[in-house]
């Protein structure tokens, strides 16, 4: 199958085809989600919550984004990988994010995410200069939710939105790939891909975006609770747990082995 790379993503705006996104962690659901032709595998720090259970994104160190990166990378033949960021590891300057950027390019990602607009631009500069793409995110950014008080809509009222639209053009400016556009109203996602060239993908920002990104575990049902902006397109969690009690109940009742099972 044809490799989806950087060059696709302006083609497909241009041709007025829907990008699609979707996270994963490890090699199991890369492999699986990759097969079923996405055309970008997201290693998000959405690790933290989904994988480590953690309460928030804060607490992922670049190391967990690398070791995920590379397993990512093992099973997937098609999509383009991108890793993101995590906090703390490319605030202070272009440096320090190139730094923490070539460790998630060198186990496997074609491309990193960093939140933030306007105060990320000379980061994005940098990295794009010295042969990492980037995509952006703006709008809702999980890793400033102390400071915007929780996940919150971004962009209401014409001053907010504004500032979204400015955040939006400096990292086109910048040299972005693309940008996530996340929790905005979607007449200000539409807006901002009218005026970008480069493509949005959105995450609660509406219909009108150039591509949209969940995270797996909560369209494929993982969860009992889901962010109310996603729509559960499968029941894996509840597969996966008529499974494991399958496998108790055969195992108690001595029906699981049989000789078939066995050498
Ligand atoms: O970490 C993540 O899963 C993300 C998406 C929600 C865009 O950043
Ligand atoms: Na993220």
């Amino acid at each position: 199958p044809r490799r989806f790379r950087i060059a696709h993503l302006a083609e497909a705006k241009h041709h007025g085809e829907p990008l699609t996104m979707l996270t994963a962690y490890d090699s199991m659901v890369a492999s699986i989600i990759d097969r079923a032709g996405v055309d970008m595998i997201l290693v998000g720090d959405s690790i933290g919550t989904t994988v480590f259970g953690d309460s928030n994104t804060l607490g992922v160190e670049l190391a967990d984004m690398v070791r995920a990166t590379k397993s990512v990378a093992n099973g997937t033949q098609r999509a383009l990988i991108v890793s993101d960021l995590p906090f703390a590891t490319y605030e202070t300057g272009p440096a320090q994010a190139f730094e923490s950027a070539s460790q998630l390019i060198k186990a496997g990602a074609n491309a990193v995410k960093l939140e933030g607009g306007v105060r990320v631009a000379e980061q994005i500069r940098t990295l794009v200069s010295n042969g990492i793409p980037v995509i952006a995110h703006i709008g809702f950014t999980p890793q400033s939710e102390n400071t915007l008080s929780g996940p919150r809509v971004q962009g209401r009222g014409d001053d907010a939105a504004d500032r979204v639209v400015e955040d939006a053009v400096a990292v086109q400016e910048a040299g972005a790939a693309a940008v996530v556009l996340e929790m905005v109203p979607a007449d200000l996602a539409s807006r901002i891909t009218s005026i970008l060239e480069i493509p949005t993908i959105g995450i609660g920002a509406g219909p009108e975006t150039d591509g949209q990104v969940l995270v797996w575990s909560d369209m494929a049902g993982m969860t009992d609770w889901q962010p109310s902006f996603v729509q559960v397109f499968g029941q894996v969690g509840e597969a996966l747990s008529k499974a494991s009690t399958d496998y108790v109940a055969a195992v108690k009742s001595r029906s699981f082995p049989t000789r078939e099972h066995s050498f």
